[in-house]
């Protein structure tokens, strides 16, 4: 079973504490967004990362498979190029993108190598995938260490299911991003 997160708790999702331990402005740099950019942040939750990244894109679409995320999101939504969906990413996003972005999701997931497949198919050439979350290892808050997927395990799938230009990051004592191409 996978670690899911309760959707009643979305307001811990933007906090103080959160913007301290996962910095919204570290995290854009090392995606490395422009202003000519198409964006999908799947699994957007209440919009931590969609809203920052509407300031340094073109368009982003903002995922979620819940509709008290997506409904949050909406509300909360000011940004001319944020386009909520709700739903299985497959089903709802007709475009293809240039960064498929995901934040600590890919722990909840249920089969992360057909996810990862699908997301590369809505990647444009060059595209970039990118997961963010956290290392496994006790950190003392978040999803249990049994329930979490490693850097080095993304690392391996993504060279397993062809991208290049692999890259791990350490953002601090909690958070990894890896990012692979698509070419
Ligand atoms: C811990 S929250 C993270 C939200 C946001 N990415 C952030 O960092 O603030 C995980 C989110 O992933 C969503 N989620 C889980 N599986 C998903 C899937 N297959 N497709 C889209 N969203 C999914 C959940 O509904 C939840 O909103």
């Amino acid at each position: 079973m996978t670690h899911i997160f309760d959707e009643k708790n979305f307001k811990k999702l933007d906090s103080p504490e959160r913007r301290k331990i996962l910095p919204i402005d570290d995290v854009i740099s090392l995606v490395e967004l422009t202003k000519d950019m198409v964006v999908a942040d799947v699994g957007c939750g209440i919009g931590y990362f969609t809203f920052p990244f509407a300031k340094v894109s073109k368009k982003i679409y903002g995922i979620d498979i819940s509709e008290v995320m997506i409904e949050e999101l909406t509300k909360r939504n000011t940004n001319q190029n944020v386009i909520p969906l709700q739903g299985d990413f497959v089903e709802k996003l007709n475009a293809k993108v240039d960064i498929f972005f995901t934040s600590t999701v890919i722990h909840e997931l249920p089969d992360l190598g057909q996810f990862t497949r699908d997301a590369i198919d809505k990647l444009n050439l060059n595209g970039q995938l990118v997961y963010l979350d956290f290392q496994k290892k006790e950190t003392g808050f978040g999803p249990s260490v049994d329930k979490r997927i490693s850097s080095d395990e993304v690392v391996k799938l993504f060279k397993a299911s062809g991208l290049n230009e692999i890259e791990k990051i350490l953002l601090n004592e909690v958070f990894y991003i890896v990012k692979g191409r698509k070419s």
